[in-house]
């Protein structure tokens, strides 16, 4: 009798155990889908919780050494509705920007989206230290939010594998800003993940118990199909490289090559692979301008100084040619060979200040340090080449005029008109 009532007991005492266990892991599995990714600087966390009424809660934590940590709605940048966190300028909280996206670029800020940064407590306060690491770490909660995304960018709360993709920017360069329009680069990495958003809706609205550690801990009703792909901007260095190397190097070797080799030809065919260079470069630059918002419409110091520089680039070009044929027909200085003379180093300089508007207009206003001190060595090494050569060019007239002098003197002068290049 007494074993007998041992057993009962046990048995109460145990199931009661079981049920206090199973409803609680029910609270953290069944209202919570998490996906986790370890990025190699740690781990990306992503949890969701929506309730029937239509309020969607999101947890989002990413290593801060990215500019920028982004998820989005949907499989694909076009139609996706994202939320965007970055670090504020305090440096201690973050910035949430809730953006759309019509495709490969820039997503743009939309006041219509009904999401911002909710229980912003000490450990969730927008950025965190983890050990050595600081790191993003944010709750959002969210509005209506199907009214937006179009495709599976809409988001359906019926489906047990609802697309979402995430990405993170690069390493250099903070935000630094609590504007939710604040310009951002290109993603470093990207990258889909799916999620079951049935499991994740439920009439429990007590969001705070759901966002445990537990909860955010490994991958729960979610998933990946492959790995984040690498990508990391090579537009813009691209366009830079171009015009850099253009600037700096071609259009000074060109005229350098006139005065130390004293050959038009060599003059006329480094300066037009420099022109060839500068329209491919800006090419470049007006397609990199389609990827960003504050370059969209052509309108920066940077790219209509760019635009004009061209122009003139393509004029100086024309009439240094101009000025070459009538010199040859007529074999005597004409005024457009002034107006070349003068225009040239004037346009190099111009492309060169453009340089430094560039480093600062894509906000990498630190490389001009670098560029600036290349700017200064070319700069001297060409001043001094060209110095160097008009003094002795000077030397050699003044030796030769004392010798045609002497010869004058012995009556056996010859006059020779065609020394010095023919420009
Ligand atoms: C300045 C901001 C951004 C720019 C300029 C940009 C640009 C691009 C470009 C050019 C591609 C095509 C890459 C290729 O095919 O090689 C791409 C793909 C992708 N991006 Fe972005 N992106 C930006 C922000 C974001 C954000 C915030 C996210 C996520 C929250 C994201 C997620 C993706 C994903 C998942 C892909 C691959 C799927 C697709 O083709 O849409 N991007 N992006
Ligand atoms: C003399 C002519 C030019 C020079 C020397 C030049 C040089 C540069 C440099 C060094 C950068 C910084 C790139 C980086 O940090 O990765 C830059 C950025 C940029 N350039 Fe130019 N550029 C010139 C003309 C143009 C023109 C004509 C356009 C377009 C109309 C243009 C569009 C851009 C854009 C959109 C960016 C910044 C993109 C971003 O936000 O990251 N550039 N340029």
């Amino acid at each position: 009798m007494r074993f007998r009532l041992c057993l009962v007991v046990a048995y109460v005492f145990f199931s009661s155990i079981l049920e206090v266990t199973a409803a609680s892991s029910q609270g953290t599995e069944t209202n919570v889908s998490t996906f986790v990714y370890p990025t190699g600087d740690g781990n990306l966390t992503f949890a969701l919780t929506a309730t029937n009424g239509g309020d969607v809660y999101m947890h989002l934590s990413a290593p801060a050494t990215y500019q920028w940590v982004g998820i989005g709605t949907g499989s694909k940048m076009e139609g996706s509705v994202m939320f965007i966190v970055y670090e504020n300028a305090d440096k201690l909280s973050a910035t949430l920007s809730p953006r759309l996206s019509d495709g490969h670029s820039e997503p743009t800020y939309s006041s219509s989206v009904d999401c911002d940064l909710f229980n912003q407590t000490s450990d969730h306060g927008g950025i965190v230290q983890k050990g050595s690491s600081r790191y993003y770490s944010v709750n959002i909660h969210c509005k209506n939010i199907t009214a937006h995304g179009e495709g599976d960018g809409k988001l359906d709360f019926s489906n047990t594998k609802q697309p979402f993709i995430y990405a993170w920017g690069p390493t250099d360069g903070a935000v630094s800003s609590a504007s939710k329009s604040a310009s951002i680069k290109r993603h470093d990495s990207y990258g889909t993940l799916w999620m079951d958003l049935a499991k994740a809706t439920s009439s429990n609205s007590d969001i705070n118990a759901t966002f445990t550690e537990a909860a955010l801990l490994t991958t729960q009703n979610a998933g990946a199909d492959g790995q984040a792909q690498s990508d990391g901007d090579k537009v813009g260095p691209a366009h830079a490289v171009i015009m850099l190397v253009t600037f700096v190097i071609i259009f000074p070797l060109g005229a350098l090559l006139l005065r130390f080799l004293e050959s038009v030809k060599a003059h006329y065919i480094v300066q037009t692979v420099g022109l060839l260079a500068a329209v491919v470069g800006i090419a470049v630059g007006l397609y990199l301008g389609t990827m960003y918002n504050h370059s969209k419409d052509v309108s920066s110091g940077h790219q209509v100084f760019g635009l004009i520089l061209l122009i003139l680039l393509l004029a100086q070009w024309a009439i240094g040619l101009y000025h070459h044929l009538r010199f040859r027909k007529y074999k005597r200085p004409t005024i457009y060979g002034r107006v070349h003379l003068f225009a040239g180093p004037a346009i190099v300089l111009g492309g060169i200040i453009n340089g430094f508007t560039g480093f600062n207009f894509s906000g990498d206003s630190h490389n001009n340090v670098y560029y600036g001190a290349v700017v200064a060595v070319v700069i001297i090494v060409v001043l001094a080449l060209l110095g160097w050569k008009r003094w002795s060019k000077n030397k050699q007239a003044k030796h030769s005029r004392m010798l045609d002098d002497e010869e004058l003197h012995e009556g056996s002068y010859q006059m020779n008109a065609s020394h010095g290049a023919s420009y």
